[in-house]
């Protein structure tokens, strides 16, 4: 068509329906939503008694004997109700997914994780009323999958890698929705301030200021912790940059994770880290076994609020949750992995000044050692699954290696690597045997 002509039907055209129904102007309400809004404004309170209810996850502090002048605090996410760092997490998600009308009355919730998302998920969809199903790698922890049926969900189990694609499969056969906290993670999690109403953001670095603050301390020097959607250090770090706090961020990525070079090399993102991930990895951490680590897609992890980023040996932080342990803290995977970088940290950049000032360095607990207890707590499944790493003899002598910088300072990671290497006759007959 001639755009002269084009241009002359459409007025035509708009004149005609401008005179035949009165006006341009026009409203209706949406057929049938009131029910539906009725519901989710019902769902939307019952978050907001949940988050009242919700006390503040405590703070601990530990003080290392062979580094006097640090000054570590652990920020205790394992009291949380559902018992992990997911709690406040997918009180967001739902809340976000509420607000968004994704979520309806009738609507199953379909979810990816390793086991703690899930649990916290399911006890939300249990508060709010909808099914919950949530889809895991085989690999997963009985003790988190029965913590999924005790608040009703149900769970499927998929190779590891796989259960992604199959979670939104079966939301989209099913007519449900898929959660997906790794993509969503970033859109749901909330780096505001509460002004007056403390409990108004679930931020878990507000809620560690504001501790802080009333212990007459100032904000931590650094802030430690691993990822696995991204969706927790990258809250940390955007409320950190928008509030121009002087805390840097630390990631502390597990041994095959492609997260570390994602964050400081800026790659995987467009090729899959599969070829490099090595089982069984620090459960719910790191990034590798299924795809390209694309943010806002398949990642929620955002390098540019990273300042700081260590990757750590699997059987290090093995041994870091052993030595907690002993020390009488019950932590589990990343907390292992997050204690042994502060403690490496700690080494690096502490002053030995005598001053009160002491270096501060939050970590995050983020579940505890229970759900672990057959596994990375269990030295027939490790000298099993870290055979190829060096199995218990090695696990040993990084436990040392983290009791030697506890009593007398010194960087575990550094002692560690050069102490706890594999024999050469080891490294021989590895390369000969198929693994
Ligand atoms: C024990 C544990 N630590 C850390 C993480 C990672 O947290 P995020 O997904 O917020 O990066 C998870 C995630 O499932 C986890 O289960
Ligand atoms: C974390 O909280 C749990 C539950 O309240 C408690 O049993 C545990 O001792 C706490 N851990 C630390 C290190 O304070
Ligand atoms: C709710 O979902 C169930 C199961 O999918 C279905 O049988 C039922 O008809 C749905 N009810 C409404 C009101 O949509
Ligand atoms: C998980 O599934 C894969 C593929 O079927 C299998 O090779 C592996 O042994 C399974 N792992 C567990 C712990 O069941
Ligand atoms: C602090 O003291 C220890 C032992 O006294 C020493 O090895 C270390 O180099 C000192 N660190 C700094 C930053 O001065
Ligand atoms: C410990 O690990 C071994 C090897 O994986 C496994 O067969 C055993 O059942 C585990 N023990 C417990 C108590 O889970």
């Amino acid at each position: 068509m001639e755009p002269m002509v084009f241009i002359f039907v459409s007025l035509t055209v708009c004149l005609f329906y401008s005179l035949a129904l009165g006006s341009h102007l026009s409203q209706a309400p949406i057929n049938g939503r009131k029910a539906e809004d009725t519901w989710r404004r019902e769902a939307i309170q019952k978050l907001w008694d949940e988050r009242k209810d919700m006390s503040y996850t405590p703070i601990t502090h530990l003080a290392i004997p062979g580094m006097p002048d640090v000054d570590i605090i652990f920020k205790n996410e394992s009291a949380s109700r559902t018992g992990n760092l997911k709690h406040r997490f997918s009180w967001a998600l739902f809340m976000w997914a509420l607000i968004e009308g994704y979520i309806g009355k009738n609507t199953t919730i379909y979810e990816a994780s390793s086991g703690n998302t899930a649990s916290s998920e399911a006890y939300m969809a249990r508060l709010i009323g909808v099914p919950f199903v949530a889809v895991v790698p085989n690999t997963t922890e009985d003790k988190k999958l029965e913590r999924v049926v005790q608040y009703d969900g149900r769970f499927i189990k998929t190779e590891i890698g796989k259960n992604f694609d199959r979670a939104q499969l079966e939301a989209q056969v099913n007519n449900g929705f898929y959660m997906n906290q790794f993509s969503n993670a970033d859109k749901a999690e909330e780096f505001h301030q509460s002004n007056g109403n403390s409990k108004e953001s679930t931020n878990v670095f507000h809620e560690i200021l504001c501790q802080l603050n009333d212990e007459k301390i100032g904000p931590p020097h650094f802030f430690v912790h691993s990822a696995g959607t991204g969706g927790t250090i990258s809250s940390v770090g955007r409320y950190v940059k928008k509030y121009l706090i002087p805390t840097e961020v630390v990631l502390a990525d597990s041994e095959f994770s492609i997260y570390y070079d994602y964050v400081v090399n800026q790659r995987f993102k467009r090729e899959g880290g599969e070829p490099y991930w090595v089982s069984p990895g620090m459960a719910g951490t790191g990034f590798g076994y299924s795809g390209p680590a694309m943010h806002g897609k398949t990642t929620s992890l955002q390098p540019s609020v990273i300042d700081l980023a260590f990757k750590v040996p699997d059987l290090a932080s093995t041994a870091a949750m052993h030595f907690l342990k002993k020390i009488g803290i019950s932590g589990g995977t990343s907390t292992g992995l997050n204690f042994i970088t502060a403690l490496s940290l700690a080494a690096q950049r502490r002053t030995n000044s005598s001053n009160n000032d002491k270096l501060r360095i939050v970590v995050l607990l983020a579940d505890n050692s229970t759900p672990y207890e057959d596994t990375y707590f269990n030295f027939s499944w490790i000298s099993e699954k870290f055979h190829s790493h060096g199995g218990i003899p090695l696990l040993k002598c990084w436990e040392r290696a983290i009791e030697h910088s506890y009593k007398h300072g010194g960087d575990p990671l550094k002692r560690g690597s050069l102490k706890c290497k594999r024999s050469f006759s080891d490294r021989y007959r590895r390369r000969h045997v198929p693994l």
